[in-house]
């Protein structure tokens, strides 16, 4: 069975926007642009589409990739004492002449809507409430839930070890009492992991779940984007061949992509004063 993203997405706008209509202050979410990188510059537009049509002001401000990382952080100062702006979001990857961390570090974990501040990371990693959980483990797990699949007690395992997807979403699955595996390009055996596993989340950016991997009762959840050499868009996983012999299966495009978004804009939906 496909798990139809795009179909679950539109709801969640919905219901998004409902709660933006009545909210006394309309959000305002800053997307901060650093550099030419074309897909970032697809993904910054996207989310700004979205949030316009839920009635959330959006904003995309552009830097050249020779910005220095002190005229960056003073932006964002100066974003994190605005009480206009309610969430803000520096797309990466950053040039490598700009410490991602340290830029991560500066946003207010209150306006952090992507939950990449140490304070939301920590909070997520000791059992408190973040600010906000980052949006692709997120979205996933709304997926998941939409069609009931459980998450208590399955096994669950993550194939890469990113901050904005692997790491979190290991996070995310132990909190809904799931058994997590993480995997990355130094794990053995990956094929035997990945036949065990209930749920898989493939994170990774190259075709790397086959056919042989999995089973009848497997979960394929693909977060990976890319071209082909046809310059078609694709995912981690071989679709053609696994759909049929799992249970459930996210397709790309269609899948994780609109739940990032739908996600994300539910994340900036919250204000905190
Ligand atoms: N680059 C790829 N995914 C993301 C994301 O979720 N947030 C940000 N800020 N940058 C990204």
């Amino acid at each position: 069975m496909i798990l139809d993203g795009k179909n679950v997405a539109s709801k969640i706008l919905t219901q998004v926007k409902d709660r933006v209509d009545s909210l006394n202050i309309k959000p305002h979410l800053v997307v901060i642009l650093v550099g030419d990188n074309s897909a970032s510059k697809i993904y910054v537009n996207n989310k700004k589409l979205a949030a316009e049509k839920i009635g959330i002001k959006s904003s995309i401000i552009e830097f050249p990739e020779t910005i220095s990382e002190e005229t960056l952080l003073k932006k964002i100062n100066e974003l994190n004492n605005n009480p206009e702006v309610t969430g803000i979001l520096v797309q990466l990857p950053l040039p490598n002449h700009i410490d991602k961390n340290k830029v991560v570090m500066t946003i207010s974990p209150k306006k952090d809507v992507d939950g990449f501040t140490p304070e939301n990371v920590g909070r997520l990693a000791i059992g408190l409430k973040p600010y906000y959980y980052p949006a692709t483990p997120q979205g996933i797990l709304m997926l998941l839930d939409e069609y009931k699949i459980p998450v208590e007690g399955a096994n669950a395992v993550i194939i890469g070890r990113s901050n904005i997807v692997g790491k979190p979403m290991a996070q995310m699955f132990i909190n809904r009492n799931a058994t997590v595996t993480i995997c990355h390009s130094y794990t053995k055996n990956l094929e035997d992991k990945i036949k065990t596993a209930d749920i898989v989340v493939s994170a990774v950016g190259k075709k790397i779940v086959r056919c042989k991997m999995v089973n009848n009762n497997s979960v394929i959840i693909d977060v990976g984007i890319f071209k082909d050499v046809n310059g078609k868009l694709t995912g981690d996983v071989d679709f053609n061949l696994v759909e049929p012999t799992v249970k459930y299966i996210s397709p790309v495009p269609g899948g994780v992509g609109p739940m990032t978004i739908a996600s994300l804009m539910y994340n900036a939906s919250i204000i905190y004063s």
